[in-house]
């Protein structure tokens, strides 16, 4: 047989992204090594992040977008930490990858995983099924604006900060969403806007909404205002299926959700180019937490789950299933990290994973 050889970008990043990502390529060791020759993963290691800032006066390399557009793929951990501004690392690494590489939709499932102790207290808790639909190219990330008068005795130093939205960016990231959600039992897609207020852009939006949504009459549509659609994750989680928003509100709705779940330390996430132009990028929601950083104690499971996003988005979606079935089997056990009040460290947690992958065997 033919061996898959699939080359990987790693960016561990800074703080807890480093011990994550390193969880998740354990997972990714143990299936290659089972496959027996079937596939493999060519792993090549990029230092960028905040450490490499301090040195270097950078956050990656001018040419480290052009660098990952050979690969298959990028796996990245999280970007931050004290010392370097979080606009200038964030900026610097993770959006310069995601628009460089004109990764435009961002998805967030939101998994509600046995025996977790969640922090959402409904019925319906076991039957949802939320996938939050991000558009990572534009809207209040687009980085258009300025700063003028500053640093001017007695001057009132101005900063404008505006949000891009195109018809086409509109279009794509909501033709997305009603693709995904043809794809999943409720067939919905909740559309999240905030129209009444951003009058322009987000008018736009929800006019190509309905537009789209007409070629679709097979799925089921609702639109909310974001801050009424906040309540409505608490008091009306049994609604939502597929949601797709902007990418301020999406960000923040997905950190909602998974807080929700449990913890922000469960939540995965694909940076996805969806056409495959370019690699796409996988890595958990949450961000590099300083506070634990070090300590062997983050939660590994957003980052070993956003790599099984990666193997589906790689063709390898049986593998894909299996560690997402051993995610679940783990929790089940009650073999849980402390943010989920458990007591179990992050190798402890991925040795579990591993052993529930073998079992699967
Ligand atoms: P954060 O997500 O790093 O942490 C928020 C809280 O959740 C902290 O108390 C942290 O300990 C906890 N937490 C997060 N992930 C966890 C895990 N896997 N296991 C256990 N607990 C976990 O967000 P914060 O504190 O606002 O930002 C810290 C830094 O990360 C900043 O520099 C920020 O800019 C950056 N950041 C980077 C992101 C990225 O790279 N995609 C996303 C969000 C923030
Ligand atoms: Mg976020």
């Amino acid at each position: 047989i033919k061996t898959r050889n699939y080359r990987i970008a790693v960016i561990p990043g800074d703080g807890i992204g480093i011990e994550v990502v390193d969880a998740g390529l354990h997972v990714l060791d143990y299936l290659a090594n089972e496959s027996n020759g079937d596939f493999t993963f060519e792993t090549d290691f990029f230092p960028w992040g905040c450490e490499y800032y301090l040195e270097n006066g950078k956050m990656m390399d001018e040419d480290g977008v052009e660098k990952l557009s050979d690969y298959d793929a990028i796996y990245f951990g999280a970007v931050g930490f004290p010392g370097v501004p979080d606009h200038v690392s964030l900026w610097g690494l993770r959006l310069a990858i995601c628009q460089g590489l004109d990764q435009w939709a961002n998805i967030r499932p939101v998994e509600f995983l046995p025996g977790v102790p969640r922090r959402l207290n409904h019925p319906d808790v076991d039957n949802l099924n939320w996938i939050l639909v991000r558009e990572n190219s534009e809207g209040e990330y687009s980085g258009v604006g300025g700063r003028n008068f500053s640093g001017r005795e007695g001057s009132n130093e101005v900063a404008v900060q505006s949000a891009l939205f195109t018809e086409k960016g509109c279009e794509r990231i909501i033709r997305f969403a009603f693709d995904l959600a043809r794809t999943r039992k409720r067939k919905k897609v909740t559309s999240v806007t905030k129209s009444n207020a951003q009058q322009y852009g987000m008018v736009l939006w929800d006019e190509v909404f309905a537009r789209v949504s007409k070629e679709y009459p097979d799925v089921e549509t609702d639109q909310w205002l974001v801050d009424a659609m906040a309540a409505q994750f608490v008091l009306h989680p049994e609604e939502l299926e597929v949601v797709v928003a902007s990418n301020l509100f999406a960000d923040i709705l997905s950190d909602l959700g998974s807080a929700l779940a449990g913890s922000l330390g469960i939540a995965a996430s694909a940076n996805l180019n969806p056409v495959k132009r370019t690699p796409s990028m996988f890595e958990s929601v949450h961000g590099s937490a300083p506070d634990i950083a070090g300590k062997g104690i983050a939660n590994p499971i957003g980052t070993i789950g956003s790599a099984a996003l990666m193997l589906d988005h790689l063709g390898l979606s049986e593998e894909a299933s299996r560690i997402n079935q051993a995610i679940e089997e783990t929790t089940r056990q009650g073999i849980l990290t402390r943010d989920l009040g458990g007591t179990h460290n992050t190798a402890e947690i991925t040795d579990a994973i591993i052993k529930n992958l073998s079992k699967r065997k």
